[in-house]
């Protein structure tokens, strides 16, 4: 059956590849970014195959957001699935050295920015008794690792609030999933590094991580499961990804 989809964040990396492949289905997009002339590109793409409507979106500009639902087009207002991709990691400081503002962006977007869009279409989907919201959520929510402070801590934001949707919607036909993909090579490292390609490079060398469209793939799967299924949780790295054992530091020696 033919659905709606939209996209946060779909001018690149994970929000891309699922408009590749829920065009490929046929199904109706509603794609936003900041960055429209890549929406524009991809919306030729991928008209052929289905309606596509884009929009500029800041997901960290709350009066855009919050007029944005009425904003559309009547044809692609009732959504069906909700993939609240957009967000971003800014840095890798240490909490004592961090630039704040970095963190308060991350909250912004990762937080705030999927919160107010959700709230934005749920009653929608509540009041149609048809609906799929798709968090993507990250190993970070579940795992710390050094730098990962803020980052991290809005993804267990999206694990916890992915949690108290179910627990809300149930009673309803309605579908909640958060997907917390681990090292996977987008453009992700590239703003995390603030522009800086070498070391955005260094974290995918001599690695095979994940693609957006491994992602799209298990965004795909989790949507397309009979309608009485719902993951709740799906946590993916690639093979040559898993867990550090526990820190232990030696150069304090007995001083402490
Ligand atoms: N790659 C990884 O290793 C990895 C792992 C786990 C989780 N994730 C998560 O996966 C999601 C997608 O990331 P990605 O890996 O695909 O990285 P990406 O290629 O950098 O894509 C991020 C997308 O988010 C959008 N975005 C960022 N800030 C925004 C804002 N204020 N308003 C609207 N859109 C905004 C960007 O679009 P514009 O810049 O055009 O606005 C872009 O389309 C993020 O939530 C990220 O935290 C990534």
């Amino acid at each position: 059956m033919k659905k709606c989809v939209l996209i946060s964040g779909a001018s690149s990396g994970f929000g891309e590849a699922c408009a590749r492949r829920f065009a490929a289905a046929g199904h109706d997009l509603v794609l936003c970014a900041r960055r429209l002339e890549r929406l524009e590109a991809l919306q030729e793409e991928l008209s052929g195959r289905s309606r596509v409507y884009i929009q500029h979106l800041d997901v960290t500009d709350r009066q855009a957001v919050d007029g944005f639902l009425p904003s559309l087009p009547e044809l692609f207002r009732e959504v069906d699935i909700l993939v609240n991709n957009a967000g971003l990691a800014l840095g890798l400081a240490p909490a004592y050295e961090v630039d704040v503002d970095d963190w308060e962006i991350m909250v912004d977007t990762n937080i705030k920015g999927l919160m107010r869009i959700t709230r934005q279409f749920l009653p929608g989907m509540v009041e149609r008794r048809r609906g799929h919201i798709v968090n993507i959520g990250s190993v970070a929510g579940n795992w710390p690792y050094p730098g990962g402070n803020a980052y991290g801590a809005t993804k267990a934001f999206v694990k916890q609030f992915s949690r108290g949707l179910r627990a809300d919607l149930l009673g309803t036909p309605l579908r909640v999933t958060n997907i917390e993909p681990g090292l996977a090579e987008t453009e992700f490292s590239l703003v995390r590094m603030k522009g800086d390609a070498q070391k955005a490079g260094d974290v995918y060398s001599g690695t095979k991580p994940l693609s957006a469209e491994d992602i799209a793939e298990i965004v795909d799967w989790v949507t397309s499961l009979p309608a009485h299924v719902n993951i709740n949780t799906l946590e993916v790295m690639p093979v040559c990804q898993a867990w550090n054992p526990l820190a232990v530091d030696r150069t304090l020696g007995n001083d402490l």
